[in-house]
């Protein structure tokens, strides 16, 4: 049997963990598609998420999930605090189980990068004006976190606290709407990563500073997360391994936060992605140009009941398989190969020789003999 469709659990702090049918994940993507902007999930979401469990992935991350309103990257994002919000998970979540894939949610806020036009075409760049429906954006401290975009407002301590508790109270509310893991999104420039990274965090009280100061807000939320959600089912988190630039945020860093997450706060789960944060950083981009980010952690962090899993530009079966078997990571999250073929793992289970009744698939696909 391939590496690629081993199963695979991801281990948690009480039980067996959370076995996986393989290692394939689908790594999250916003959608921007609710055109009321309240955060509910729609139908787009069920048959987008659902066709990638019907097409055999092991894994489906839903897409950045605000903790609360201004936490969103766009008025027309998912959120979860609200009952109807959490209502509209379970659906899909109940979905995904019966097609045989676990579900996680990307746990999300993204402070200063929040408030921003959807990623769709024809649609402008920068800040969605109060105006026309955004909102004053927050971050680790007052100004703009990137070029381009309106000033975000610095949180005051006592408003650290909020966030912490809006974290909290969604992964209540995740873990009521069925869902078998958590992903806490300390990637790509949004909060906790403007908190991380020594670009963004400024500050000079206690959240700010060294790296102990600068790794606060994310060890106080992955710490109220575990306090509520239960024990038997894991936290995972996903950062951006390095900023790019020299004396920011880097591999080395990662390691060390991801040791302590693991040690103190249960997190058994790290997906390895990079940047978000410009400052003019050259990004190697090319086919699996973050792997060896993963690779690297992978191998510091060996002694952990940690599984990390490599993302970015996997797109063929044999790229991922060779990740796997040369133990550069322990699982594979696909992102836009997923969106072209939905259908992706099931498809490369064929082309990886996997016998036929042994594919991961939804059983009315039996005759697409892929
Ligand atoms: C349409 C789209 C939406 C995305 N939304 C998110 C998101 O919600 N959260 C996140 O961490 N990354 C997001 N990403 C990044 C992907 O999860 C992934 O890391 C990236 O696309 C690289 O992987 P790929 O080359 O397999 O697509 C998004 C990417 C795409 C293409």
């Amino acid at each position: 049997m391939p590496q690629l469709f081993t199963p695979l659990t991801l281990p948690a702090p009480k039980g067996p963990g959370l076995a996986l049918r393989n290692r394939a994940i689908i790594a999250p993507m916003c959608q921007y598609v609710i055109d009321r902007e309240d955060g509910v999930p729609t139908d787009w979401h069920l048959q987008h998420l659902g066709s990638f469990a019907a097409g055999g992935f092991g894994l489906v991350t839903v897409e950045a999930t605000g903790v609360e309103a201004r936490a969103r990257i766009s008025p027309r994002d998912v959120g979860l605090w609200t009952d109807e919000q959490q209502h509209a998970h379970e659906r899909v979540v109940t979905f995904l189980h019966s097609q045989g894939a676990a579900a996680a949610v990307q746990l999300a806020h993204a402070g200063g990068k929040a408030s921003t036009y959807p990623w769709l075409p024809g649609q402008p760049d920068g800040t969605v004006p109060v105006a026309d429906g955004g909102w004053t954006t927050v971050s680790s401290v007052d100004g703009p976190v990137l070029p381009g975009l309106d000033a975000a407002k610095g949180l005051t301590v006592a408003e650290i606290a909020e966030v912490v508790a809006a974290f909290a109270d969604a992964a209540r509310r995740a873990d009521a709407a069925g869902y078998d893991a958590i992903q806490l999104h300390a990637a790509h420039g949004y909060l906790i990563h403007q908190f991380l990274s020594p670009l963004t965090n400024t500050r000079t009280d206690e959240y700010g500073g060294d790296e102990q100061g600068r790794t606060r807000f994310v060890r106080e939320v992955a710490a109220a997360v575990r306090e509520v959600w239960p024990d038997h089912k894991p936290l995972g988190i996903r950062i951006s391994a390095t900023d790019w630039l020299d004396g920011a945020w880097d591999v080395a860093a990662s390691a060390r936060l991801i040791r302590r997450l693991a040690d103190e706060h249960g997190v058994t789960w790290v997906d390895v992605s990079s940047g978000g944060l410009g400052g003019g950083a050259t990004i190697p981009v090319g086919p699996g140009y973050q792997v060896p980010l993963a690779a690297e952690l992978t191998r510091q962090l060996a002694d952990l009941p940690l599984v990390v899993s490599a993302v970015g530009l996997i797109d063929e079966p044999i790229q991922a398989e060779t990740i796997l078997a040369t133990g550069q990571a322990h699982a594979v999250s696909i992102g836009r190969a997923a969106l072209r073929n939905p259908h992706w793992a099931a498809s490369a289970a064929t082309r990886l020789g996997v016998p036929r009744t042994d594919i991961p698939q939804a059983p009315q696909f039996w005759r697409a003999d892929w």
